[in-house]
């Protein structure tokens, strides 16, 4: 396995990360990724199998779990009950309680709501220049999973508050006031919502909230810590990575001149589809060795880990012509931007709703869209998304 190392900090890595990941594709399925001392793989059909393979999973075997310093305790007590950190059976278990609130059915009976909130949003844009992450992509996601769960809507800011701060702790390199400032947004966020189940214990309604307090009351089947858990885990797994692809969707619709005709309704599943497989938000998520097995050649004992790079996998040539090309056009088949196997995304058929609904009413709402100022990713490799997206609708001229 050869060692390659690049800090995931490094400008022109945050940019541009495709170009290390073809560069390390060159040597083989997996390579030590040094500056994480962590064998990492670019190969899409290694991905998809660590994935799917239950010799592997998210849970550090018990040997291993590092120790928690108490400043970071609150965060991590709360991943401690969170279904994405857990392997089965705890997992099976809340993983079911949830998809039983989460149907289709009652995802498809957003559209209208996700519709009438997009249209809202475009109303209140200034007239002149604006940041789209600022006035749309940060709003609509997280008013609808608020929505959806049942927490007022005029939480919506704390909740952006906490959830950008928890997810703090995933930053390459993180400090210690990234620490703190997680650490102080979970207990703020738990203190929160333990009031506000409370209060709805009372005050049943059609909504997820109330669905999993039944769960609780059922009997042993929900802890009140694995339902606080939940929702934290809910209400920001289910905004942050759709703002994010929303952003770096409009971003390459722009800069490669796609026609509005990719976003008709005969067209618009595969461009969503390519928008997540060409740049999608999260880009590694990891996964440890619970026995010794070897995937394409390369050993693991008890106690490796592994990094799965999934923004690579989607560009991988073996699965993918021309990988590099935006074609909002290509036959749909799988990509890896919402896992698989046990954990894979729960929330992916609400974030491709949104973005169906979304993106077409903006481009029609908005014809001479244009990027006012060349966007940047910010430095954050836990999330690949924009700074800032400043947009112009100005006729032209
Ligand atoms: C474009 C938007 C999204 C992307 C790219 C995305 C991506 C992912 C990925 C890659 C995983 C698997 C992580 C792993 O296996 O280690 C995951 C899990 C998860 N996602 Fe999403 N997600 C998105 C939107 C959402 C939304 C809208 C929700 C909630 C409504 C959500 C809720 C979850 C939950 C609860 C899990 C954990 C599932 C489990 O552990 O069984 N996600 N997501």
């Amino acid at each position: 396995m050869k060692t390659l190392s690049q800090s995931p900090t490094d400008p022109d890595f945050v940019q541009n990360p495709y170009a290390f990941y073809a560069a390390a594709r060159a040597h083989g399925p997996f390579f030590l990724w040094a500056d994480y001392d962590l064998p990492c793989t670019c190969s899409a059909v290694a991905v998809n199998a660590i994935f799917r393979d239950r010799r592997f999973g998210r849970e550090a075997p018990p040997e291993c779990a590092p120790p928690i310093p108490p400043h970071i305790a609150a965060f991590y007590a709360v991943e401690a009950n969170s279904m994405l950190e857990l392997e089965p059976p705890r997992h099976t278990r809340l993983r079911s309680l949830v998809l039983r609130a989460f149907t289709s059915r009652r995802i498809a009976a957003l559209a209208p709501e996700i519709d009438v909130l997009t249209h809202q949003l475009i109303d209140a844009f200034p007239k002149d220049g604006f940041d789209l992450l600022q006035h749309f992509a940060r709003k609509l996601p997280v008013i609808v999973i608020a929505r959806l769960l049942g927490v007022p809507e005029a939480m919506s800011g704390d909740l952006l508050h906490w959830s950008n701060a928890m997810v703090g702790m995933y930053r390459a390199h993180r400090s210690r006031a990234d620490e703190d400032r997680a650490a102080a947004a979970t207990q703020a966020f738990v203190d929160f919502l333990t009031g506000y189940v409370d209060q709805r214990r009372a005050r049943p309604a059609d909504d997820l909230i109330t669905h999993l307090i039944a769960a609780e009351a059922e009997g042993q089947r929900l802890t009140t810590e694995e339902l606080i858990s939940t929702c934290i885990l809910l209400l920001n797994a289910g905004h942050e990575a759709t703002v994010h692809t929303l952003g770096n969707g409009v971003r390459t619709l722009l800069q490669t001149a796609t026609p509005l005709a990719m976003l008709a309704p005969d067209g618009v599943e595969r461009t969503i589809e390519e928008i997540l497989r060409f740049d999608p938000p999260l880009h590694i998520f990891t996964r440890w060795a619970y026995t010794d097995v070897q995937v394409m050649g390369q050993r693991f004992q008890r106690g490796d880990r592994v990094g799965l790079l999934l923004a690579a996998a989607n560009r991988d040539p073996v699965v993918w012509d021309h990988p590099d090309r935006f074609d909002p056009a290509r036959p749909i088949k799988p990509n890896a931007s919402f896992g698989a196997g046990l954990h894979f995304c729960v929330g992916a058929p609400l974030a491709r709703l949104e973005l169906q609904i979304a993106l077409p009413i903006l481009f029609a709402r908005c014809p001479n869209l244009r990027l006012a100022v060349p966007p940047d990713y910010a430095n954050t490799y836990h999330f690949h998304g924009l700074e800032r997206l400043v947009l112009t609708d100005a006729p032209p001229g």
